[in-house]
């Protein structure tokens, strides 16, 4: 398959280092805006990941990866990209841009056959897929979205107890790192907090997970709520949730239930750990989410559990998965 990325961002690099992982998945382009040298440079470098395995150099306008030539080019807007004689067949855009279906349709009239976005759309009218959940959706359309990191750890863990014990209410607040679109210092930004100084504060925000799930999980739209706060930690991210349940389990069961789940329709999704990890020791997992079975508490007809997840590196794996599975 070959395959074409724009936006060379944390995403779009980790994106790349899953396909070089990938001998089935052909990377023929990259598009972005900096300019080629710095591309290399951060594809080499990357302050939560060390150094690259990969052995990555350029020569005019092509990074060269393990001696394999990919195109780069830098530009802007999707349609001057030089694209139309690559015969690409999948564009993944991680730009952070272009989230809506119009703007994405222009990589169809350079030829590509799919396109995947790596966030929620800003529109209602592409499907937003999540592995296990509802990947049947893939071949429903030519422009999909693989959904959000913060998604892709709520939506196994709300399915697998809404499918077997039914869902009253459920709260999930995903305590997250800082991203680039927050600022380093007090600066402009769209968003008051999100203008804030993001090494020394706890920042709350939003997160788009709440409208996504209620989005995917229409019997849950008014059942569900969400929130996010940012910490100062470079990587690794962490969701709380309450759930109200129909039917409670006692803790074996719901834990058995689990299990089973991660080894089924969520294999390599979603996982449960006994032992008392952090935030750094899920850095580079692949899961969507990793359940801390220490956290699991049952009260009443309520249960309360965490789930880490690299928000970087597990929803890049999840992404390429994806492809690979369908
Ligand atoms: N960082 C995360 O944890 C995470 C997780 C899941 C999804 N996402 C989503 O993935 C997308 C990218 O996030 P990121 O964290 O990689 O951001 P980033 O800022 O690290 O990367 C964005 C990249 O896109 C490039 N870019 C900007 N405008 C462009 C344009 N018009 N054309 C081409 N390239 C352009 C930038 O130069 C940058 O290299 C966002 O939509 C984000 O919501 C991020």
């Amino acid at each position: 398959m070959r395959i074409a990325i724009n936006g060379l961002g944390r995403i779009g690099r980790k994106v790349v280092k899953n396909i070089f992982d990938t001998p089935s998945l052909d990377l023929v382009a990259i598009n972005d805006i900096m300019p080629i040298d710095k591309a290399v440079y951060f594809l080499k470098y990357d302050s939560t990941y060390g150094l690259s395995a990969l052995t990555i150099s350029f020569q005019e306008n092509y990074i060269i990866i393990n001696s394999k030539k990919i195109l780069y080019t830098s530009h802007e807007n999707i349609i001057d990209m030089p694209w139309k004689e690559l015969n690409i067949d999948l564009a993944i855009n991680c730009s952070g841009t272009n989230k809506t279906k119009p703007q994405l349709k222009e990589y169809l009239s350079l030829g590509v056959k799919k396109v995947i976005l790596s966030s929620p759309p800003d529109t209602d009218d592409i499907p937003i897929i999540i592995r296990g959940y509802n990947d049947n959706l893939y071949a429903s359309s030519q422009i999909i979205s693989n959904a959000s990191c913060t998604t892709y750890c709520v939506a196994p863990i709300l399915d697998i107890f809404h499918r077997n014990f039914g869902i009253q209410f459920a709260n999930f607040t995903t305590v997250h790192c800082y991203t680039a679109d927050q600022n380093l210092q007090d600066a402009f930004h769209i968003d008051f907090r999100r203008s804030r100084a993001a090494g020394v504060n706890i920042i709350p925000t939003t997160t788009s997970a709440t409208k996504v799930i209620r989005n995917i999980f229409p019997e849950l739209k008014d059942k569900v709520t969400g929130s996010s706060f940012r910490v100062p930690v470079i990587n690794g991210s962490i969701t709380e949730f309450i759930i109200e349940l129909n039917n409670l389990p006692s803790q074996p069961e719901l834990i058995n239930i689990i299990k089973l789940e991660s080894q089924t329709k969520y294999n390599g999704i979603i996982d449960l750990t006994m032992d008392k990890i952090v935030s750094t020791d899920v850095i580079n997992c692949p899961l969507a989410a990793l359940i801390d079975e220490h956290s699991i508490e049952l009260l009443g007809n309520k249960v309360k559990l965490t789930a880490f997840y690299d928000n970087e590196a597990g929803y890049s794996n999840q992404l390429v998965q994806l492809i690979l599975n369908h």
